[in-house]
């Protein structure tokens, strides 16, 4: 089947694109649409070409499963010149996404038309890479620098009445934007020698470049590890010093290092990986999702909040419930404060926060929760709590409801059993804050329906968050890491590390924060509670949190935060007692670099990770990383924890483990078996998928 067909409107030619699912720009389709714009400039009988494209995207980009391989001929930079110097007219007409390459396309063409709910963007910067086939010049030329390096820079697509305030495009129409291309392509044809976009220089004044550069400063102050940002702008400042050929000869040499960069690698690879997590074993298109129209939140605190939020953001109804009135109006409250933080921000309207407090209904009772159709139970995270809460909304939810806790660590089928339907009972795990992380864990124990798990990825996607279904088992797979993490900060302190040392290899690595800061956040007695309930210690941090140092809240913990400081100093005290403990186990300290902090953090996280593996609790690693990237800020162009391991290389892994568990004499740190069959053997994580 050929990826584009050919028909005629009249005396206007009319390629139409058709590569599904989005009309990535493959060879193949490359090849078709450079055919197709030879064959309408050739008949004399035609006088103008429009592109359009069948199925929910104009066209999605470059293929991104092609960077990396040999490339194939004929490359998009050739085919968007033979169009730009077609001869006659060419007019992209836009109905869904033009994105990156698709983009490149529409401003390749001598015309662009709209439809209201078309986006147009130049995301690649988000893959660790600029635009490859001249949207760093076409688009400054056709719309100013100082517009066209944002959008760039951001990656995000803007809607098609931004795009024509701009001057993007050139029409929105409310219908049939293909027959609206035709009748530019007409006016154009009649008007003589199309104007190209490329050959444009009255947008490259003065005064845009001066705008640019104030932004172009800005971007690189910013732009941390990512060579992409100081390439976007050399690229962009070529449009202004250079010829057009010169500009995007300059542009593609940029492009194509990137492409071989590591960092664009682990970025590219994330994309695959996030979309690959969509694809649960037993749920294919058969499994119907059930309808979703009003939902309830239990428990009104910072986690139950900030969910009825993502309901209200995505315009379910939903009914946030507390047990009393003074409960429920101090978490409706702390709702409409946390939207307030963005109207103040100018993220959002007012009106938009009042239509969003609109969609949620507070309550006192558990009762409210009857005409839902899915309840999220986000209690007190204890499974006596739990229990009698489902075991009462097993009497009070309507037949067919989903019955759903955001449990963190606690077992699914234990509080399933609670109710007389446990295959409507699932985990749906949020992440702090949960309005605004993306992951969704989403747990799946034994006796879970199969609906019920396509209903809770569906409605993942409704909300906005990246789902990946998960196996039941404690801490599921996030958590279960982090905690492997923990006791590895803990046994760093206790081997000689102070913890401002291991905090800064972790930032140095791309994190945020280390995980002492983030325990001071959270509150280090969280970690203790949970440690007491399950009959296990720590000796640095019991011995903080025995002295009532929970952390920022309490003015100390793992730091001292004199005055209510967000950042925390050094704390001699602190420093003092971890040496204590040193001493108490007869440890003699040592010091250690970056380095060795790093894979005594990282290796023990890794092991877990093919534990869970091992274990079915993940389907692939690639699942594992996304939930990295995901929930728990990962940096986005190391890949996440397993593409991280293949790059350091499991042998490496399994050797350093070796070691520590000798060390330490503790077992746990024992390369789990696959990762000692698959260093054995050469193997990486990614040759095993769904073990
Ligand atoms: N290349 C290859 N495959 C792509 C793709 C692309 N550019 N865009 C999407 N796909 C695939 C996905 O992998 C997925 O495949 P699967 O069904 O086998 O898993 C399928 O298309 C559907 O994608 P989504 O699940 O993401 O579908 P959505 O409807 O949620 O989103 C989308 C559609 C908004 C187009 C989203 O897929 C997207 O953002 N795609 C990437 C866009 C992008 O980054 N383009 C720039 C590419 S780089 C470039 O163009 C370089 C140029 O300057 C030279």
């Amino acid at each position: 089947m050929p990826t584009v067909t050919l028909a005629r409107h009249g005396e206007v030619a009319v390629a139409t694109l058709d590569n599904p699912p989005v009309n990535a720009l493959s060879a193949t389709l490359r090849g078709d649409l450079a055919a197709a714009v030879v064959q309408a400039m050739a008949d004399p009988a035609v006088t103008a070409l429009v592109i359009a494209a069948r199925g929910k995207a104009f066209i999605a980009g470059a293929d991104i499963s092609e960077f990396g391989k040999p490339p194939v001929a004929p490359l998009l930079p050739e085919v968007l010149e033979s169009v730009e110097n077609a001869g006659k007219p060419v007019v992209a007409a836009i109905e869904g996404v033009a994105l990156g390459g698709g983009l490149e396309v529409a401003l390749a063409c001598h015309g662009r038309v709209a439809s209201p709910a078309a986006k147009l963007g130049l995301p690649e910067i988000k893959l660790g890479l600029i635009p490859g086939a001249g949207g760093t010049q076409r688009l400054p030329r056709l719309i100013g620098a100082a517009a066209a390096f944002p959008m760039m820079l951001s990656g995000e697509p803007i809607p098609a009445q931004k795009a024509l305030a701009l001057g993007l495009i050139d029409r929105l129409v409310e219908s049939d934007a293909v027959g609206a291309a035709v009748a530019l392509a007409r006016e154009l044809a009649a008007r003589g020698a199309p104007a190209k976009t490329g050959g444009r220089t009255d947008r490259l004044t003065a005064a845009d470049r001066e705008a640019f550069e104030a932004l172009a400063k800005e971007a690189l102050a910013k732009s941390g590890e990512m060579p992409n940002v100081p390439a976007l702008v050399e690229a962009v400042r070529g449009a202004f010093t250079l010829t057009l050929a010169e500009g995007l000869a300059r542009e593609r040499a940029l492009f194509v290092a990137l492409v071989a960069d590591e960092r664009s690698k682990a970025l590219r690879y994330a994309f695959f990986a996030e979309r690959e997590a969509a694809k649960v074993p037993g749920i294919d298109d058969s499994v119907k999702p059930r309808p979703i129209a009003r939902a309830a939140v239990i428990g009104a605190g910072t986690m139950g909040g900030g969910i009825a939020m993502c309901f209200a953001n995505a315009g379910i109804p939903v009914t946030l419930i507390e047990t009393s009135q003074q409960q429920i109006d101090k978490g409706h409250a702390r709702v409409r404060d946390t939207y307030g933080f963005s109207v103040k921000r100018g993220s959002m309207s007012e009106e938009a926060r009042e239509r969003r407090m609109a969609l949620i209904t507070p309550a006192v009772g558990l009762a409210a929760a009857a005409e839902a159709d899915i309840v999220i139970e986000a209690a007190f995270e204890e499974m006596g709590v739990k229990r009698e809460i489902f075991g009462a909304l097993d009497r009070i939810a309507k037949p067919g409801a989903i019955l759903a806790s955001n449990t963190s660590y606690l077992d699914l089928a234990e509080i399933a059993a609670a109710t007389s339907r446990p295959a409507d009972v699932l985990g749906m795990h949020f992440f702090s804050p949960a309005n605004v992380m993306k992951l969704l864990e989403i747990v799946r124990p034994a006796g879970v329906a199969a609906d019920v798990v396509a209903t809770a990825i569906a409605l993942g996607r409704r909300l906005g968050k990246v789902p990946v279904v998960v196996g039941n088992g404690f801490g599921f797979v996030g958590n279960r890491m982090l905690e492997a993490r923990t006791r590895a900060a803990e046994r760093l302190l206790v081997a000689g590390a102070l913890p401002h040392e291991v905090d800064a290899a972790l930032t140095g690595f791309g994190f945020k924060m280390g995980p002492f800061a983030m325990s001071d956040l959270a509150g280090n007695d969280i970690g203790w509670r949970s440690r007491k309930a399950r009959g296990k210690s720590a000796a640095v941090a019991d011995a903080l949190c025995e002295r009532g140092w929970f952390g920022q809240k309490t003015g100390r913990g793992y730091y001292r935060y004199p005055g209510g400081a967000r950042t925390g100093e050094r704390d001699p005290e602190v420093e003092a007692l971890i040496a204590e403990v040193s001493a108490s186990k007869g440890v003699s300290r040592r010091s250690f670099t970056a380095e060795e902090i790093l894979a005594r953090l990282l290796d023990p996280m890794v092991n877990e990770g093919a534990r869970i593996l091992e274990e079915g609790v993940a389907t692939r690693a690639g699942d594992i990383d996304t939930v990295w990237l995901n929930g728990y800020n990962w940096p986005a162009w190391r890949g996440g924890p397993m593409h991280w391991a293949e790059s350091v290389g499991l042998d490496v892994i399994v050797r350093r483990l070796e070691r520590q568990a000798r060390e330490s004499g503790d077992a746990s740190l024992e390369p789990a078996p696959l990762l000692r069959r698959l260093a054995a053997e050469g193997k990486g994580f990614f040759a095993v998928r769904a073990i």
